[in-house]
């Protein structure tokens, strides 16, 4: 999506979105999830460790669940970026004020930060919501230092297996909009969940992407029960 009119269009809704359940985010993602997002994040932190030392950039960091684990590795300066007023001030509260934490208002389609910043970038759930993916790939790539890595955790539906899939369906259907709605009073949100995950590219067209983007060693890992999925690209 490089249309601006379209791009600004993408931004006022998702910000409508995330400012509005902001409140009630952490608690619904850990019902919607059923808990499976602690361990997910915990996966990603465990490929983070492996990256020597340098500075992190939490893009997309939403409320900080995942900043402020990332903060608890040592000698990293963490930054989380966000767009939403809402879910930046609840992260704020959660994290207090700490040196090593700094938070930016932004988008991942511009980043505000020089060349080589970051020996890592993590994306938790944020990809799919991005107005022009491919933009914020080349951005990020611009923001990571050489050798540096970007982690991408989303969700991801699997095809291959057709009982799998019918349940994945009936989930995004019919639960996920229902218990979104139920824990946030915000049905349109939860709706715009599951119009976002099912239409988010499968894995090998994410990898493509990334290549395209000028990424190194693309990789992905399907993680347990197979909704989710961790992508890895070095610069
Ligand atoms: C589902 S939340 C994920 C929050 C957090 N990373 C987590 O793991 O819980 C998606 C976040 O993406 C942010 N977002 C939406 N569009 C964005 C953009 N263009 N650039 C950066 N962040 C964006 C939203 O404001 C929201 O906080």
């Amino acid at each position: 999506m490089t249309n601006p009119t379209e791009i600004s269009a993408r931004y006022d809704l998702t910000n409508r979105i995330f400012n509005a359940i902001a409140r009630r985010y952490d608690r619904t993602n850990c019902i919607l999830s059923f808990g499976f997002n602690a361990m997910w994040h915990k996966k990603l932190i465990g490929e983070v460790r492996k990256v020597p030392n340098g500075n992190i950039l939490d893009l997309a960091c939403g409320t900080g669940t995942l900043t402020k684990k990332l903060a608890r590795l040592q000698s990293v300066k963490i930054t989380g970026l966000d767009p939403s007023a809402n879910m930046l001030s609840v992260a704020k509260k959660r994290l207090g004020t700490k040196e090593n934490i700094v938070f930016v208002k932004g988008y991942a389609e511009s980043l505000p930060f020089s060349e080589g910043s970051f020996a890592v970038v993590t994306v938790s759930y944020g990809i799919r919501n991005f107005a022009d993916m491919d933009a914020s790939f080349r951005q990020i790539l611009k923001v990571l230092e050489p050798g540096g890595r970007l982690f991408i955790l989303e969700f991801s539906l699997k095809a291959e297996n057709p009982a799998k899939y019918a349940f994945q369906m009936f989930y995004i259907h019919r639960m996920l909009p229902l218990l979104g709605w139920m824990s946030t009073g915000e049905k349109s949100a939860y709706t715009y969940l599951r119009d976002s995950v099912e239409s988010f590219p499968r894995t090998q067209e994410i990898c493509h992407r990334m290549e395209q983007a000028g990424y190194h060693e693309v990789t992905y890992k399907r993680l347990t029960p197979g909704v989710a999925v961790l992508f890895t690209g070095v610069k």
